[in-house]
């Protein structure tokens, strides 16, 4: 039994612009975002409020926010690190946090300069504030199944974590497989340790496709009854502190796919498509999703 509908949280923005090489204009940000809005996608990831110096893609954060299109439905999230990403997204009225955190200790160290355990009590009060002033939070677990520095990653350290964030406040974990190496068989175990703690209607999955895998993860993860995958339009992505990490689960081929099983998303593949081809422009590069490149040779 598969979920009738799915929801799509559109990380390009953020886990895909975060990562390149190259500074991208504001504008061509706030042009790309309101692009992926009007394709229907009803939670978007807009920008980071973590320190400039690590992220400086993002360094734009209060501009980007400033000037986000304005989408009835629409709900725009910001990652955010420490009271200092809370108070900037406070003032730049985003209605949505996302704390971050992995299930391996040298990843966190090396993401966010803190343990995992320091990590969880920065968030306490970082996400109790935002609740008290209204604004909701999503937590991330990242490298949920293989860490690119301590290997494999034990289930009940993923359930711990998520369990933890859900504790304090965040109303969705967002498990990540952050160097894209997990397998349908890896999801089972996890999401089958994890839903022991966590409800699996607060459980979303968050699929890189380095090794080809990530749309195989999604069936696996509909067959157990999650119902909330993050993806990036193009396929855009990467994470600076993972090594050999490639792009996000393509939304279009995240689109396809779910239009094909007849699974409803809300969300018009050819729109993505659109708005990847712009930011291709931007970058100057193609972007890897299949879907992308099937949609552009038939356009062509
Ligand atoms: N926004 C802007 N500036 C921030 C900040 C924030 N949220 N948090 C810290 N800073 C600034 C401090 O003001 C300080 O600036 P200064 O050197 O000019 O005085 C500097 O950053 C160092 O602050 P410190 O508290 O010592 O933080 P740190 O250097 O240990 O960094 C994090 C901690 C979490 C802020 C940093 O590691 C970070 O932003 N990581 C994000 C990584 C990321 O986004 N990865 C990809 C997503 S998975
Ligand atoms: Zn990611």
């Amino acid at each position: 039994m598969l979920p009738s509908r799915v929801t799509i949280v559109e990380v390009g923005p953020r886990d895909g612009l975060q990562n390149e090489a190259q500074p991208i204009p504001t504008g061509d940000k706030l042009a790309f975002i309101e692009r992926l809005a009007d394709a229907g996608l009803r939670f978007i990831e807009a920008t980071s409020f973590v320190s400039p110096k690590r992220i400086p893609q993002l360094a734009d954060a209060a501009e980007v926010a400033a000037k986000l299109p304005s989408r009835a439905g629409v709900t725009y999230s910001a990652l955010v690190p420490n009271a200092k990403g809370l108070e900037r997204a406070i003032e730049a009225k985003i209605p949505r946090i996302a704390v971050f955190t992995a299930a391996s200790e040298t990843f966190t160290q090396k993401n966010i300069g803190m343990s995992i355990e320091q990590s969880l009590d920065g968030f306490r009060e970082v996400v109790a504030a935002a609740r008290a002033r209204g604004m909701t939070a999503r937590g991330y677990v990242s490298t949920c199944f293989v860490c690119p520095y301590e290997g494999e990653v034990a289930p009940d350290r993923v359930r711990d974590v998520a369990a933890s964030l859900l504790a304090l406040g965040v109303d969705e974990v967002s498990l990540g497989d952050t160097i894209g190496a997990a397998a349908p068989r890896d999801v089972e175990r996890v999401i089958e340790r994890v839903a022991a703690s966590v409800p699996r209607e607060k459980i979303a999955l968050h699929f890189h496709d380095t090794y080809g895998t990530a749309l195989a993860n999604v069936h696996a993860g509909l067959q157990l009854g999650i119902g909330t995958f993050d993806s990036s339009a193009g396929g855009l992505g990467g994470c600076p502190y993972a090594p050999g990490a490639s792009g996000n689960l393509a939304t279009e081929d995240l689109v396809y796919f779910l239009d094909r099983m007849g699974i409803w998303c809300g969300v018009d593949l050819r729109q993505i498509a659109s708005a990847s081809v712009a930011i291709e422009k931007v970058l100057g590069r193609s972007l890897p999703s299949k879907q992308l490149q099937r949609i552009k040779s038939t356009r062509a």
